[in-house]
């Protein structure tokens, strides 16, 4: 179940051993998290490698880095080999910080990074247009257009034999002589089952409380070749900026990404925009803005990831919690899933192990943030939620000022949505569901719409 980076990493494998795979996509392939990423394609995770020797130990330093090493090769080696038209591109990536008293922390992980077999160097500032106090750099990187990879990775499985089905959202997922996943009026029934839908929608671990969603803008300014940046680059410092180069058919684009936020929890996610718009205008030549979208991705308390086969539920496998760093982490977790499919276990796979110890509380979830009294005090293009009877409904407003209903709770577990004035989608504060102003799913782990409403005749007078 999904065809982000984790599904078809798996099914490519999978199918190419011989076994038979279905792929069930919710929506279209690539339109989703892998999709909105900014895609750098690293073992640099901001700085994480000190922070994996002191939480845990060296040995599950070593284990992340060889996985993420894997992760990166394996899509280099499908990109030339599948020949994916994905703008792939070899790149160093900077961690950057424009804080003099951060320099010792660049050259902790620098060390750090070097005891798990990484290459790194502090330099004393980044190769970027305004002063920055110091950088980590690792060498021979790599950025990609993450939705052109998952198409042509999704035509690799298909020519492999897989079949892939799209707009074909699993609502259901039932251990019963091996698996049945429900999607539709169809149903399937299978010996392996893997939830690569981001967030797990199903099985015996609450995954949803062992993780937390958050969400970053994200804006793509024109810019001329001669102001182009060489590299990647992750602020180290609050409110974090990622940078990279990107290109549509209109020329190069300088990608931006802001500060982050928890999902469903910003009432003016607009305002984080201009921002972003504001601090990139200052810091580069940049011309217009070509594109602007919010993505999220989930967190965990120690930041790795949670994936591999459930003891619990012998033939269910899951992956998620990447962090944002889920291009490198989530072919790892592909692979590692297909090889336990195929009876084998990658040398790094505890790393993941996804019932290990978690602290209580790490996801506090959140209400909505765009309660307003009546239907007046919603501007047209804009959305509130309000009380009718004894629920409470989420309206948006057209341009025109037509008024359009759905339910305001979550069909995942009853949270009240909140309205995002960026993206026009309702987003849940407790485990990050996103649904359009219409209820339909954009993001689990709800499966089923938010209801439509019909708002009181003497509402719209
Ligand atoms: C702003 C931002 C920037 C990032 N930048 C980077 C970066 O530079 N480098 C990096 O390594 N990582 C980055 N990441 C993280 C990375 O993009 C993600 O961790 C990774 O793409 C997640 O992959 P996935 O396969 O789990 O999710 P997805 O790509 O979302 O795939 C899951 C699929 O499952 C489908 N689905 C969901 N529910 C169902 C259902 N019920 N039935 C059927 N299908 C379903 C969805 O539609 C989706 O297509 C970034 C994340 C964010 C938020
Ligand atoms: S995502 Fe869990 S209640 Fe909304």
């Amino acid at each position: 179940m999904g065809a982000g980076i984790v599904g078809l990493t798996a099914a490519y494998l999978l199918a190419k051993a011989g076994l038979s795979v279905f792929v069930l996509e919710g929506r279209r392939v690539g339109r989703q998290v892998t999709g909105r990423s900014t895609a750098k394609i690293t073992t640099q995770h901001s700085l994480i490698y000190r922070h994996l020797i002191e939480t845990f130990d060296l040995d599950t330093a070593k284990r992340y880095a060889d996985a993420n090493r894997l992760g990166m090769q394996q899509v280099q080696h499908w990109v030339d080999q599948l020949e994916i038209a994905c703008d792939f591109e070899a790149k160093d990536a900077y961690a950057y910080s424009c804080d003099g008293s951060r320099v010792r922390d660049l050259e902790a992980e620098a060390d750090a990074a070097r005891r798990v077999g990484i290459g790194a160097e502090v330099l004393q500032s980044a190769p970027l247009p305004f002063k920055t106090a110091g950088a980590l750099r690792f060498r021979h990187q790599a950025q990609f257009n993450p939705a052109q990879y998952l198409v042509g990775l999704a035509r690799a499985c298909a020519s492999a034999g897989a079949q892939v089905f799209e707009n074909t959202r699993v609502t259901n997922v039932k251990q019963a002589d091996g698996w049945k996943l429900t999607a539709g009026m169809g149903a399937l029934r299978v010996d392996h089952a893997v939830l690569a839908t981001n967030l797990p929608i199903a099985g015996p671990v609450r995954f949803d409380k062992r993780t937390r969603p958050r969400s970053h803008i994200a804006m793509a300014f024109r810019i001329a070749p001669k102001a182009a940046i060489d590299g990647m680059f992750i602020g180290v410092d609050e409110p974090t900026h990622s940078l990279r180069m990107g290109r549509d058919q209109d020329g190069p684009l300088l990608v931006v990404l802001g500060r982050k936020f928890d999902t469903g929890q910003e009432g003016d996610v607009a305002k984080h925009f201009l921002e972003l718009e504001a601090w990139t205008t200052q810091n580069f030549e940049v011309g217009g803005v070509g594109w602007r979208w919010v993505n999220e991705d989930y967190d965990t308390a120690d930041r790795v990831p949670f994936a591999g086969g459930l003891p619990r539920a012998p033939g269910l496998y899951v992956a998620t919690g990447f962090n944002a760093w889920g291009i490198t982490n989530g072919t790892a977790t592909g692979i590692l899933i297909a090889e336990q499919i195929l009876g084998r276990a990658p040398p790094w796979a505890s790393v993941y192990d996804p019932t290990r110890k978690t602290p209580q509380g790490f996801n506090k979830g959140g209400d909505s943030q765009s309660l307003v009294h009546s239907l007046g005090d919603i501007e047209p293009g804009g959305g509130g939620v309000m009380s009718l009877g004894r629920g409470k409904i989420a309206v948006w407003k057209g341009n025109d000022g037509t008024p359009h209903a759905v339910s305001a709770a979550c069909t995942h577990e009853g949270c009240t949505v909140t309205w995002n004035n960026a993206d026009r989608t309702w987003d849940c504060p407790c485990h990050g569901s996103i649904f359009s102003t219409e209820g339909h799913v954009i993001h689990g782990p709800a499966v089923e719409p938010l209801p439509a409403r019909k708002l009181p005749p003497n509402w719209l007078r």
